[in-house]
């Protein structure tokens, strides 16, 4: 038996736009993510999340089956368009606390209000602004129940995806806002750390996507500074690493004042890891346009088995991360907030389950090196709208039927419910 720390918190993760449907209820407005996968051409089939789950009529049965899992807590993000009127994650957060299961509350997953965008959404600064307003809003709501709350969920994805390769909205295809908009999301984020410690919040942290870039050497380090360091260092050092700041200035400046403020203390760092890159020495390539200035470098396939996203299934690239992060950024426990892998369709999933016993094994192996790991959030608690796949990619424990919206737990969901019953794993 392999087993975890008294207390390690066993959870699952969804994220508003990718499950809540109903956009049009009480009062929500527009997000970008409304208005780009209604734009033809950006997202898979056409698909959007009017509809998702419908989770935000049926969050009473998702909560059930939470319950039914053993969860010790849920990771949940709150819908900024729905500002005006919270009472939604009142009664979500009642529910989860009735049955034992911690909330655990992401301010920002990606879901902008259109309005903001229009004023030039993350390239503007004052979107920083009006997010650590948002965040005084949702903690005064909640605060007195939610303890643990997290600022933004993948800033790299909102920046580079968002705005340089375009393909999340807003569909930006600009470096220099990319760049621009990685800074103010940091800014945000210290800003909202600001915020919800006034509040009275007892834990904060952000959740990045870090990837583990393997490879020839010299590359390797570029894009590892644009991946990960970009975030790491200016968060929990002070400072953007050298390299990465001459790079960055390639494209734009950045006001290096807001550095202390960008690296408020944090409670824990939440940890999205699902792969890892490999890149190459390669003068005849074009570069990635989600690595802006990464001409001369190629991205190589994935080895080995990959999942339905063609991502390499690397688990002792996570147990790595682990231990590197507890080395670089000493004193900053860890959770991780997202792993999982899309598997093809049905309720029996062993792919799930074996990918799942991998990287929960790497995790193990990881705290046993030194890694401050507090608990593990599997992504995700049910099948749901992936971005620009649509609903074509399925990572739920749970199986939704998008004609009838039934539930079905996969295989994996009882195998998971087992783990978190013997907080552990089987030999
Ligand atoms: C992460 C996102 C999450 C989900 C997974 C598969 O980048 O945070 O919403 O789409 O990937």
């Amino acid at each position: 038996m392999i087993s975890f720390p008294r207390g390690f918190l066993w959870g699952a993760a969804t994220a508003s736009y990718q499950i809540e449907g109903a956009v049009h209820a009480d009062g929500r407005v527009p997000s970008i993510w409304d208005t780009f996968s209604h734009t033809p051409g950006m997202v898979a089939d056409g698909h959007t999340g009017d509809v998702a789950c419908d989770h935000y009529n049926r969050y009473l049965e998702d909560v059930e089956i939470m319950a039914e899992l053993g969860l010790k807590a849920y990771r949940f993000s709150i819908a900024w368009p729905r500002l005006a009127d919270l009472s939604f994650y009142d009664r979500l957060v009642d529910a989860l606390l009735d049955r034992g299961i911690a909330p655990v509350a992401t301010l920002y997953h990606w879901d902008l209000p259109q309005a903001l965008q229009d004023a030039g959404g993350w390239a503007n600064r004052d979107t920083a602004y009006r997010f650590a307003d948002y965040a005084a809003a949702a903690h005064k709501r909640l605060g007195d129940r939610v303890t643990t709350w997290t600022t933004l969920n993948e800033p790299w994805v909102s920046a580079f995806v968002g705005h340089a390769s375009g393909r999340h909205a807003p569909g930006v295809t600009d470096p220099a806002a990319a760049f621009t908009a990685a800074h103010h999301l940091m800014l945000a984020h210290g800003l909202g750390v600001r915020a919800l410690r006034a509040g009275g919040a007892e834990s904060v942290s952000l959740t990045l996507n870090l990837t583990p870039i393997l490879g020839d050497d010299e590359p390797a380090r570029l894009i590892d500074g644009l991946a990960n360091r970009i975030f790491l260092d200016p968060v929990l050092r002070g400072e953007y690493p050298a390299d990465v700041l001459a790079h960055v200035e390639r494209f734009t400046e950045v006001d290096l004042d807001d550095l202390p403020t960008i690296a408020q203390p944090i409670d824990v760092l939440g940890v999205n890891y699902y792969t890892v890159n490999r890149v190459v020495a390669d003068p005849s390539s074009g570069g990635n346009p989600e690595y802006p200035g990464s001409e001369g470098i190629a991205w190589e396939d994935p080895r080995g088995p990959v999942t339905e996203m063609d991502w390499e299934i690397n688990p002792a690239g996570l147990e790595d991360l682990l231990v590197r992060l507890s080395r670089d950024y000493p004193g900053t426990p860890l959770m991780i907030t997202e792993n999982g892998a899309a598997m093809p369709d049905g309720v029996a999933d062993p792919g799930r389950i074996s990918y799942l016993d991998a990287h929960f094994r790497a995790a193990r192996s990881a705290m046993e090196r030194g890694a401050d790991l507090r608990g593990y959030f599997v992504w995700s608690l049910l099948d749901n709208f992936e971005w620009a796949r649509g609903y074509h990619k399925r990572f739920g424990l749970v199986r939704v039927d998008y004609e009838t919206l039934e539930r079905t737990p996969r295989d994996s969901a009882r195998w998971y419910r087992e783990v978190i019953a013997r907080n552990g794993l089987a030999g």
